[in-house]
């Protein structure tokens, strides 16, 4: 194929998805592909399209579990510098795709704009967080967006504004694009004020959540009204193991990779947890995590 020869040195096959998530946990990806600009990501869709080979689109890989066996398709990392760029006019912020959220955060506190200190402390990249409409505390990432330009599946640009997506707990309508940049809209704060409010929420999330082990967050979402965590922790699961996964002793949705885990310790421990919150309270847990495999 041309496109391998265009690529190379961008282009990895059989690339280790463990690498890629912060689970640290995943088989190989048939070719893990990281497109230099948006020239290059737009022929490398063409040609996706051409032979008809299935891709999936990576941020930081904080939400995401992958099957022991890998996955048979084009995993796309949008990581370099053009895809991290983070400028500003006026009270908006344009943010790359690839920009970490923390990366954001600290942007927007140097220049004394406010309204993202929530997010301090998730690990996910801008693209990642506004797919799954991240958030934590009551709020969500959704909430401060303006515009969103994505590309889709047949290499064309689009502008969508804040009213043509579609944002709710933990999802959007914005599955079906990869996202590029995004431009939020932020307001001018005391530069104190924020590095006080984003320390208050880290030592809010440090208190109450498990960070000791590579996980992926929350496991499961929270069914409406009331914490998944609390259910699983009165099922009285924590602390539970199987192979190198463990459900924390800390918060109970979530699963530490303690040691070596494979995902199939993690998918038997999900679906032990999902057993026993069916039977002791017939409630029907989804997962958060996006499993790929
Ligand atoms: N609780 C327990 N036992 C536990 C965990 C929690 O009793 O093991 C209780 C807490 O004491 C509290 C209540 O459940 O009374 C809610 O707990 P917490 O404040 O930790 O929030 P959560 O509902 O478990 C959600 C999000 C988190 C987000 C926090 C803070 C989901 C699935 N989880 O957790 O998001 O950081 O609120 O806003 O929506 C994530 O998405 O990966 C994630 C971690």
């Amino acid at each position: 194929m041309n496109w391998l020869r265009v690529l190379k040195g961008r282009i990895r096959p059989r690339e280790k998805m463990n690498k890629h998530t912060t689970f640290k946990i995943g088989g190989p990806a048939r070719f893990f592909i990281e497109p230099k600009d948006i020239e290059e990501l737009k022929m490398l869709l063409k040609c996706i399209k051409r032979y008809n080979i299935p891709f999936l689109v990576i941020g930081r890989g904080s939400n995401i579990l992958v099957g022991d066996k890998g996955v048979d398709t084009v995993v796309l990392k949008l990581s370099s510098p053009v895809f991290r760029k983070i400028s500003l006019n006026n009270n908006h912020l344009k943010v790359g795709c690839a920009a970490t959220l923390n990366q954001v955060i600290s942007v927007a506190q140097k220049k004394g704009l406010g309204g993202l200190e929530f997010l301090a402390g998730i690990p996910g990249t801008l693209g990642g967080a506004l797919v799954m409409n991240a958030g934590a505390w009551s709020k969500n990432i959704g909430e401060l967006i303006e515009e969103v330009r994505v590309m889709d599946g047949n290499g064309r640009i689009k502008k969508l504004s804040k009213e043509q997506i579609k944002f709710a707990y933990r999802k959007s309508n914005l599955e079906k694009y990869i996202i590029l940049s995004a431009i939020l809209k932020l307001v001018k704060t005391d530069k104190s004020k924020i590095k006080e409010k984003v320390s208050g929420y880290l030592e809010k999330r440090k208190s109450t959540q498990d960070l000791s082990r590579p996980s992926a967050g929350c496991i499961f979402k929270n069914p409406k009204g009331i914490s998944a965590g609390r259910l699983i922790d009165l099922c009285n699961l924590k602390g539970t193991g199987i192979g190198g996964a463990r459900i924390s002793l800390k918060h109970a949705n979530f699963i530490l990779n303690e040691k070596n885990a494979t995902a199939e310790d993690v998918l038997k421990l999900m679906s032990l947890i999902k057993k026993k919150v069916k039977s002791k309270f017939n409630i029907s847990l989804k997962p958060e995590i996006k499993i790929w495999q």
